[in-house]
């Protein structure tokens, strides 16, 4: 059943697919089935950034989306970036992150919330997704520096104008999201946020009188091992908006995606 996030008129799917692990799939063929899995099985929300697999994540989503890019909603990010170019092969993401663990700084994503460091990441972010527009563009992360500077947001703002992005919010932890959500900040209209059913992280926003919007990370923190069960809990606790799975496996894929349709 597709639904309308509240608070946005984005209207996609009640599971969206989220890519920050599709790299650890090491062959391309094997990505792109498991995209095409995704939206055969009625997913039509995809999660990206420019950090996910060092670009690779928007890279295949490019690919997979020609021809089907009116079909789905798509949301990347800024905010977050890999240090150096776009990785074009899982191999390269491995080495890369293996190359990481001698020299953290290889794999680690460096922050830059400015306006200008995110309009080049949006140019780029849009020609790897191979789209003039992206229906979301979230602060990935968002430090609380950001409260009260009007100068992300404006620029925002005159993309949504331009028609490159269609709505814009923030994304991430509560620790990053809950300090704008508590001080009104407009960046914080749409929130992308970690929840867990045991811990309720996002809790946040609803003691703020907010509606969840989207929420992610249910599967990683289940604990009785019934993904099934879980996430048929998580879509009730997140009643109206979208709850972001993944995995890698087309099998898990097709089951999950069954139960919200
Ligand atoms: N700041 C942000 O905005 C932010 C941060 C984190 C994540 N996200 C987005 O949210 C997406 C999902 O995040 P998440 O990684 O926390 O996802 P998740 O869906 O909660 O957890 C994924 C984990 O659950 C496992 N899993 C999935 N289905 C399963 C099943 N049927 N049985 C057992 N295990 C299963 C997967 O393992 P297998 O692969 O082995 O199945 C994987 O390890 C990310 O890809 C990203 O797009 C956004």
């Amino acid at each position: 059943m597709p639904t309308v996030v509240p608070g946005t008129d984005i209207r996609t799917s009640r599971i969206g697919f989220g890519t920050a692990s599709l790299h650890h799939l090491f062959s391309r063929r094997h990505r792109l089935a498991l995209l095409d899995e995704a939206l055969s099985g009625g997913i039509t929300h995809f999660d990206t950034s420019p950090f996910y697999g060092f670009g690779l994540a928007e890279q295949d989503l490019g690919a997979f989306l020609q021809g089907r890019r009116d079909r789905v909603t798509l949301a990347t990010k800024i905010g977050l970036y890999p240090l150096g170019p776009a990785a074009g092969s899982a191999a390269g993401v491995w080495a890369r992150k293996a190359g990481g663990r001698i020299v953290p700084a290889l794999s680690h994503p460096v922050g830059d919330w400015s306006p200008a460091r995110a309009r080049r990441s949006l140019d780029h972010s849009l020609r790897r997704l191979r789209t003039d527009h992206v229906d979301l563009l979230l602060v990935h992360e968002p430090p609380a520096s950001l409260i009260g500077d009007s100068s992300l947001h404006d620029w925002l703002e005159g993309e949504r104008r331009a028609g490159r992005i269609r709505a814009h919010g923030i994304a991430g932890t509560a620790d990053r999201c809950a300090p704008l959500v508590a001080a009104g900040d407009p960046l914080a209209r749409m929130v992308q946020t970690a929840d867990r059913l045991d811990r309720r992280d996002a809790d946040f926003l609803t003691d703020a009188g907010r509606d969840l919007q989207i929420t992610y990370g249910y599967l990683k923190a289940m604990i009785d091992g019934d993904a099934e069960r879980t996430l048929r809990a998580a879509l009730d606790r997140n009643a109206q908006g979208i709850v972001l799975v993944s995995t890698r496996s087309r099998e898990r894929l097709r089951s999950l995606a069954r139960i919200a349709a």
